[in-house]
């Protein structure tokens, strides 16, 4: 969703803010815009679209001359996606520019108020109150303007102040958004996310809701909620400039999807040790889990889907009862959870805002929480009891792929070491899962290289639509995740089916040249599955089978085969998914899709 990021320092700041928030992008967002302090004048360029065309309005920045500044890219949610209500904001006189990401709930009641007072509006945000409060509060103390202000805000908010005063001064707030510091050397910085940093800074600071900061090209000042002082320690940013590059790839998205074996290994590696799971880099101890008699996985999207799988697994080897909850739900269910309830947390992001307070809600209730987490430093990270980093690295593209395969990983990690701290697995099985799972980064390769052919089948299918996905026991739940991908990214209606549930209805809609893509790699119901695939053939469907390598009996009940390596049953999700995604890939290439940037989606929903 929107994203902000701010500089001050000796260079140009137009080219730094439009570069940085070049690299925002991938979040999602309708219009942007920047404002940059020259002398005693705020200048501000705004635009609807894309940051080409601030680019173009700006000549490259040229236009904007100054050393301190702010941007914004807006993912509307107050008012249409237009250059009025794109930000910056700014107050009548000219003296505030400010750049917002979240919600003020009280926007109605203080513009209200504000306009009693004369103050004119420009926009139909939510955000310009906070431009005209500024300017109500400000008599030459930035900082107590800001609080001020602050303690009139309800909502969630990332701020960012420029004061056309205050020469090469930045001031900023987190209150429920991300906000992170970047410490240069004569120059400082401030963003939404890690990605518009890393090009000249690996030094961060993860702000914490209710904090602020003062920050100028030398210095970096943090304050607690009470304006008091605070030391900060200073992060180390783990990759690279490149990480979040394409790299050669036409998309993101294809890199991510071939950089899952190596995000894979990442996460799985360094929590094995001498033949043992371990996650001791998140604090979780055996004892944590000690008299836990339920397990809730939360998470939106993709994430819960990953949940799903993580069910199965999880509900198999430690016989205790799961249940998978789709966190905006949750959150407002008043839940049967206490003490003993274990909830699983899964967030590429960390900042999705309705599995954040899904989380609270439910340890406000007294469960247990683990987060699995992809961005270092995030909300869900900081909220969780503990939390399970995934070292994917940084995910650009919209729909997750390593983001995904990740978290499963991860959730068949805990789900061993579990059933093994509650004793319910021999020491044969548990090193037969280990093996495994240490060989999942190198059939995540194999399914990639399996797949080269993918290229040709989609085009076969690109213009299916509707089509269906069926499945059993963890193909349905990887098959949820497959039909996820092709929505988002190719924009084709795709429904997931537990195939013995299609012929309770669903069956209905299959008619001549249906496709239904049919995952066929759980053994255990492998002819229970086969029987589901000859109904919807029988009815004129035609079937795109996932089987494992090697299996040319499929044929002639498949039209079209999609092959992946052998795993154990439990394990085969972070593989399976794989030619899905690849196939969602290629469908939404086929027809000219937007793959990075799908329409209508951000990256981190960070509002409800
Ligand atoms: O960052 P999170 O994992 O919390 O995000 C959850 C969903 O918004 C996310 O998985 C979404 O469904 C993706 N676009 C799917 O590709």
């Amino acid at each position: 969703m929107c994203g902000i990021v701010g500089f001050t320092g000796s260079q140009p700041a137009s080219p730094i803010l439009l570069e940085g928030l070049k690299k925002l992008e991938y979040r999602g967002y309708d219009s942007a815009g920047i404002a940059v302090l020259d002398g005693d004048k705020i200048n501000m360029a705004k635009t609807r679209g894309v940051i080409k065309n601030l680019c173009e309005k700006t000549h490259d920045g040229a236009l904007l001359p100054g050393n301190a500044g702010i941007g914004h890219t807006r993912w509307a949610t107050h008012g249409a996606p237009n250059d009025v209500n794109a930000h910056p904001h700014m107050s009548n006189d000219g003296k505030f520019a400010i750049v917002h990401n979240g919600i003020i709930e009280n926007y109605a009641e203080l513009k209200e108020e504000l306009v009693a007072k004369g103050y004119k509006f420009k926009s139909e945000t939510d955000t310009e109150v906070i431009a005209h409060l500024l300017d109500m509060y400000y008599t030459g103390d930035l900082k107590f303007a800001v609080m001020k202000t602050v303690s009139r805000l309800v909502g969630s908010f990332a701020l960012g102040v420029l004061c056309a005063c205050e020469h090469g001064k930045l001031f900023v707030v987190r209150e429920k958004s991300p906000l992170i510091l970047g410490i240069g050397v004569g120059e400082n910085f401030f963003a939404s996310d890690v990605t518009a940093l890393i090009a000249h800074t690996k030094n961060v600071i993860y702000l914490e809701d209710g904090e602020l900061a003062e920050i100028t090209p030398d210095s970096v000042t943090v304050f607690d909620g009470a304006g008091r002082e605070i030391n900060k320690e200073i992060s180390r940013v783990v990759w690279d400039i490149e990480a979040a590059e394409k790299g050669g790839y036409d998309h993101f998205m294809l890199k991510e999807i071939m950089e899952q074996p190596r995000a894979i290994k990442a996460t799985v590696e360094p929590r094995i040790k001498n033949g043992r799971i371990t996650f001791e880099d998140g604090g979780v101890t055996p004892e944590f889990f000690s008299g836990i008699d339920k397990i809730i996985i939360t998470a939106c999207g993709s994430a819960y889907y990953a949940g799903c799988v993580g069910r199965y697994v999880i509900e198999e080897l430690c016989r205790i009862p799961v249940s998978v909850e789709l966190a905006s739900e949750l959150r407002y269910r008043n839940p049967l959870v206490n003490g003993n309830t274990l909830l699983i947390v899964l967030s590429q992001s960390g900042e999705t805002a309705d599995t954040k307070e899904a989380l609270r809600e439910c340890k406000r209730l007294g469960a247990r929480s683990i987060a699995v987490v992809n961005v270092v430093g995030s909300s869900i990270a900081k909220l969780a009891d503990h939390t399970i980093y995934t070292w994917a690295g940084p995910e650009i593209a919209v729909a997750t792929t390593k983001g995904y395969t990740t978290q499963v990983a991860v959730l068949d990690m805990l789900a061993v070491y579990l059933a093994d701290i509650m004793g319910l697995i021999t020491p044969e099985r548990y090193s037969q899962l280990l093996t495994g799972i240490t060989q999942l980064p190198s059939l995540a390769q194999r399914s990639i290289d399996l797949n080269t052919h993918l290229e040709y089948i989609a085009k076969r299918y690109s213009s299916c639509n509707p089509l269906f996905f069926m499945g059993r026991n963890i193909d349905y739940a990887v098959a949820l995740e497959g039909a996820l991908k092709l929505k988002e990214i190719s924009y084709i209606y795709s429904e997931t089916y537990a195939a013995g549930e299609l012929k309770h209805g669903t069956i209905a809609l299959i008619e001549d040249g249906t496709l239904v893509i049919t995952l066929c790699c759980y053994e255990p119901l492998y002819e229970k599955t086969l029987s589901n695939v000859e109904e919807v053939k029988a009815r004129g469907a035609r079937v795109l089978a996932v089987v494992h390598e090697g299996n040319s009996k499929i044929f002639p009940l498949a039209d079209d085969a999609i092959y992946v390596p052998k795993t154990d049953a439990l394990l085969a999700a972070a593989c399976e998914v794989v030619p899905l995604q690849l196939f969602a890939y290629y469908v939404a290439k086929d027809r000219g899709c937007d793959i990075d940037k799908p329409k209508n989606l951000a990256k981190s929903v960070t509002v409800e």
